[in-house]
């Protein structure tokens, strides 16, 4: 069985889709891709179908990743379509409950900072949007820490 992951941010253009990216690349690096499924998606319905944010693409690309994927929005089907839900901040966390529909659906709601090794300690992975270089560096490097951390903790079950 695979293991089916979603990551949630404000508007799967910034971080989700880079975390989707990372972790693809991470688990195929292993040979574990057909043990997962990973996807992204967003709070907010703005950028449904774009690319991920070039600045962010480009901050990918120095790292070795090409991040490709459309950006969608959450839906209430992706509770039961996905095992592990993992939000990127406090604020997505709040605002994902109005999609789910089943009791227990936020059960399967985690903050991303639960996976961070090397930056334990963090509470979120901050939205680089309005930021510079230097936020969406440092997305990247929390999105590597966290994704080593699922792989640890989901590999180890
Ligand atoms: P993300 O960043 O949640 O990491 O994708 C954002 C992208 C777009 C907007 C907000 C955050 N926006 O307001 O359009």
């Amino acid at each position: 069985m695979k293991i089916r992951i979603l990551f949630v941010c404000l508007g799967n253009i910034c971080r989700s889709p880079a975390a989707e990216g990372i972790l693809k690349a991470m688990v195929e690096e292993k040979g574990l891709q057909d043990d997962f499924y990973i996807d992204s998606a967003g709070i907010g319905n703005w950028h449904v179908g774009d690319l991920p944010d070039r600045r962010m693409r480009h901050h990918g690309m120095l790292h070795g990743y090409d991040f490709a994927s459309r950006a969608r929005q959450v839906c209430s089907a992706d509770f039961e379509r996905f095992d592990l839900i993992i939000v990127m901040d406090d604020d997505n966390y709040y605002d994902i409950k109005r999609f789910a529909t089943m009791p227990g659906d936020m059960d399967k709601v985690h903050l991303i900072h639960e996976y961070f090794i090397r930056y334990k300690g963090r509470q979120y992975v901050p939205d680089p949007y309005y930021g510079d270089d230097s936020d969406f560096e440092l997305a990247i490097n929390l999105l590597e820490d966290a994704c080593q951390g699922i792989i640890e903790e989901v590999v180890g079950r």
